[in-house]
């Protein structure tokens, strides 16, 4: 019974075999690169995999992602098609991501960015901005972590939108769907988060299209991943003043490239793809509860849905 752990950096790969190894005692944890016999590996657990390196484990059981995100292993173009997938989201991972998107949607609903430059310039600037319940928030994506957003911003006092690519009912929050729902939600709404998973649906829908049927001094907040946001759209929605201000945690390449426009962007928030970024010990534990249960019962509650690509 061999786990095979992969993550981008050798530390880190390093730092978590160990950890694994203490949750799990008494199961075969190993470095993906030190495996002898890939036939006994059973278990990969891993982080943005290199391709082909799934593959060679002819009896592999389950793929493990270090994240809520599937899309890094399907980006694998040698996966093996039908291992199951277990995501690793939890309360920790969760708890983060409530409050990343709490915390931004205030910081653009109360102008700090304005109210934080009029203090650089010792000007005493009294913003006054519309009431919680007169700003339309609009989350796009309404999985665990996309729900619990709006409904903790419909329980802050916004006017909450919800959109999704089939009908979801949530307490508090004006939920839309589909293609055919998309401008309706998109009309009036003045802080928009994203929280899609990354497909071929929804790569690049943070487009120009998109921006265009948002209300004039729109925010945007994408803490989903880098693949939904066409860069150069937003650079011009941002720059024509059509857009106000954008969050950014996630990107095309990351680290983000040190020449790209958005670190010195003016109205861009840029961070390092830390909004729902887990505590590794509790990490740890669930990813061991997982393959625990998977284990014993051949299957556990967060198996992703492949086919889907969440
Ligand atoms: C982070 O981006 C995750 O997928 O959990």
């Amino acid at each position: 019974m061999t786990v095979a752990i992969y993550l981008p950096s050798q530390d880190n790969t390093d730092w978590w075999v160990k950890l694994m190894q203490g949750l799990l005692p008494g199961w075969d944890i190993v470095s993906m690169d030190a495996v002898t016999d890939p036939a006994a590996v059973h278990y990969a657990v891993v982080w943005r995999p290199r391709t082909g390196d799934i593959a060679r484990f002819s009896n592999l059981k389950a793929i493990v992602s270090v994240g809520a995100g599937i899309d890094h292993v399907l980006a694998d173009a040698e996966l093996p098609l039908g291992v199951p997938i277990i995501r690793t989201v939890g309360q920790d991972l969760t708890q983060r991501m409530l409050e990343y998107v709490t915390l931004h949607v205030l910081r653009h609903h109360r102008d700090m960015p304005r109210q934080l430059q009029a203090q650089a310039e010792r000007d005493w600037h009294s913003i006054v901005v519309p009431v919680a319940p007169n700003r339309v928030v609009g989350v796009m994506g309404l999985g665990n972590l996309g729900a619990a957003a709006a409904r903790i911003l419909s329980q802050v006092g916004f006017a909450t939108r919800g959109w999704s690519k089939s009908p979801k009912a949530i307490e508090g929050v004006d939920t839309f769907a589909g293609e055919e729902g998309l401008a309706q939600f998109l009309d009036g709404c003045g802080i928009l988060v994203n929280l899609l998973p990354l497909t071929s649906a929804t790569k690049g829908i943070l487009n120009a299209d998109l921006f265009s049927k948002l209300p004039a001094g729109a925010c945007v907040i994408n803490c989903a991943r880098g693949g939904h946001l066409v860069d150069d759209d937003l650079l011009e929605a941002l720059d024509s003043g059509h857009l106000k201000q954008a969050t950014l945690d996630v990107f095309h390449q990351e680290p983000l490239p040190s020449a790209h426009p958005f670190w010195t962007h003016p109205a861009i928030t840029v961070t390092p793809h830390i909004a729902s970024r887990i505590d590794a010990e509790t990490g740890g534990r669930l990813i061991a509860e997982n393959l625990k249960i998977f284990r014993a019962t051949g299957t556990c509650p967060d198996v992703a849905d492949a086919v889907r690509g969440y």
